[in-house]
């Protein structure tokens, strides 16, 4: 069995997601940088050990970092899942864990990486807003796409009904992804490419607005 650890800082609507994808793996640890983390008493609910490792009591980036990489590598985990990890993170951490370390970002990205996604995208005035999942290199929100999901954006919405319908995306997205990366089906290369292999069914094209003929 495939061992999975989840890193997170709030909520958890993407770890939820993740467990009740039925993946063919074990919830190993779920790890949370703020201690308050709903999604750390939504992680001891489905029995899934947690740790709280407060990134404020330590003097700076590097030695929260070394703390974080000695907490998962106790669990042997084959794949590290940041789930709403709101911590940038250093060179080393992220070099160490090379090709199995993901992450789901709140934009098709490279559009509006950062903060405050769903704003950024309205004051853009975008037509098509959405969701990225993008395996995790040293430069923040900027890692190879592995598959992304597209929403409208429709008149009238505001960064909450438009971060509503993109959270409904993600939920779908990530488990897929991890699925791949579990089943072995998704790599990275050592040229920094992703790569997928199996047949996948293809879509067509999303047009937002669309015309009325
Ligand atoms: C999600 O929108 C995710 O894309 C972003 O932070 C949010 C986390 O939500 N990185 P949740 O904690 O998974 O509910």
């Amino acid at each position: 069995m495939k061992r999975i650890v989840v890193l997170v800082s709030g909520r958890g609507s993407n770890f939820a997601a993740l467990i009740d994808a039925n993946l063919p793996a074990e919830f190993v640890a779920v790890i949370s940088n703020r201690p308050g983390a709903p999604a750390l008493d939504l992680a001891s609910s489905r029995n899934v050990p947690t740790i709280a490792l407060d990134h404020t009591l330590y003097s700076d980036r590097e030695s929260f970092d070394l703390a974080l990489a000695k907490e998962i590598d106790r669990h042997r985990p084959d794949v590290v899942v940041l789930a709403g990890f709101m911590r940038v993170l250093t060179e080393n951490f992220v070099n160490r864990y090379r090709g199995r370390l993901v992450n789901i970002h709140p934009s098709l990205l490279p559009a509006f990486p950062g903060l405050d996604t769903h704003e950024r995208a309205l004051t853009a005035g975008v037509r098509i807003h959405g969701c990225t999942v993008h395996f995790v290199t040293p430069e923040l929100d900027h890692g190879p796409i592995i598959i992304q999901a597209a929403v409208t954006v429709h008149d009238g919405d505001d960064a909450t009904t438009l971060a509503a319908r993109v959270l409904t995306q993600e939920h779908r997205i990530y488990p897929l992804a991890v699925r791949w990366l579990l089943e072995g089906r998704l790599k990275l290369t050592q040229d920094g490419r992703v790569f997928l292999s199996g047949a996948l069914p293809q879509s067509a094209a999303l047009i937002s607005p669309e015309s009325a003929q």
